[in-house]
């Protein structure tokens, strides 16, 4: 007999309310059930069209240049990393958390000189130290993570992209996190390179990753001497497909961009602005919520918290797996540890897409209550 054979596919329903993968939005769902077409059939090339210019909008940006990746954030972020730092050239990142330290592994692979400026987990990083920091390495490319979903602390960028431009550096910035429910703004902010993901503000699941080139960072694709040691995720082999006469380079599967296209109808819907301000504000419902039960937050600055993923420490006589497990056994609620440096230490709370409303933010509260 088949191992599969007597089985049907019936997960659990699950809130999600993890920083992510989040909740998936119920237009996604339906269209991901929708008839496979050829990855050149003029409707599905009406569709990459469409989530081209829904990610433009979201992204903040009027490049040309917007790509979906097939695969993960960390695709889009190795594809950003492959495509613009070279062997030899100098890769400065700003480092306060787990996913600063992933784009340090991907650039120490490139065989790039990678210099940190290192701030502990959940910090983010002043104009002047910005300006210093670049000024003295001079690099060749930084990176920086705008939403560090390890840690829950957000930055816009425009302290580091003021530096860089300065000294004619290219900006890679990591929004996997931001995208969707915060600012990302990309041309407003200057950065050149803005990578994301599918699963977490776009309310998608996980396998499509946005990327998006600014000119002057395009111009470097065109320009350099020595191919990426990358074929898939060469941008410039894969923009062939995503431009006319789209090229064969790799096969996209539908069903992840019909959920990415009713993903941003949604957002457009909405209104970005609007989709924005409910992130917040479900945001600043949670931190209320939870200082009330006992819980610290990491991050200690407002205006430095992602709006979407909170973090903080419980009560001493909360242990924090105990928590999660019960929520999950009790509720069907995910909600996440720390990551590296923070396990164990943090809880992480994510209020995305659906749940990012008072009521939402209210039931998740009271079966925490309940919970501790
Ligand atoms: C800020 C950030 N960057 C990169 C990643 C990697 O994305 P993925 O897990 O989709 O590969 C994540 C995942 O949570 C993230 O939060």
């Amino acid at each position: 007999m088949l191992a599969t054979e007597t089985k049907r596919i019936a997960p659990p329903k699950r809130l999600m309310y993890g920083p992510g993968p989040s909740m998936v939005d119920p237009r996604a769902y339906e269209a991901m059930a929708q008839p496979i077409v050829g990855m050149r059939d003029p409707y599905f090339l009406e569709i990459m069209a469409e989530i081209q210019a829904g990610l433009r909008q979201a992204l903040g940006t009027n490049s040309e240049k917007v790509f979906m990746v097939p695969g993960s954030g960390s695709a889009a972020m190795e594809a950003a990393v492959v495509n613009f730092v070279t062997p030899g050239s100098k890769f400065a990142i700003f480092a306060a958390g787990h996913f600063a330290d992933r784009m340090t592994l991907m650039g120490q692979r490139q065989r790039a000189v990678v210099v940190r400026l290192e701030k502990p987990w959940g910090e983010i990083f002043t104009a002047a130290e910005a300006q210093d920091f670049i000024e003295r390495e001079r690099p060749d490319v930084v990176g920086f993570v705008q939403a560090e979903t390890s840690t829950g602390a957000y930055q816009s960028g425009r302290n580091i992209t003021a530096a860089a431009r300065a000294v004619n550096t290219l900006v890679i910035a990591d929004c996997v996190t931001s995208l969707g429910a915060m600012p990302v703004e990309m041309d407003a902010v200057g950065i050149d390179v803005a990578y994301s993901c599918s699963q977490k503000g776009l309310s998608c699941p996980a396998g499509l990753s946005p990327i998006a080139v600014s000119p002057r960072a395009w111009e470097r694709v065109e320009k350099r001497a020595e191919l990426p040691f990358s074929w898939y995720l060469d941008l410039a082999v894969m923009s062939k497909y995503f431009e006319p006469p789209h090229v064969y380079q790799h096969t996209p599967s539908p069903p992840l961009y019909y959920a990415m296209h009713q993903g941003l109808a949604v957002i457009e819907e909405e209104g970005l602005q609007n989709r924005w301000e409910r992130h917040r504000r479900a945001g600043e419902k949670l931190v209320e919520g939870l200082q009330r039960l006992g819980f610290q937050l990491l991050v200690k600055r407002a205006d430095e918290r992602i709006w979407h993923v909170t973090t903080v420490t419980p009560p001493d006589s909360v242990d924090e797996a105990k928590l999660r497990e019960a929520l999950l056994q009790k509720y069907n609620i995910e909600i996440a540890g720390g990551l590296g440096q923070l396990a164990g230490k943090i809880l992480r709370i994510g209020t995305m897409g659906p749940l990012a409303t008072e009521e939402n933010v209210a039931f998740l509260l009271d079966a925490i209550a309940a919970s501790i």
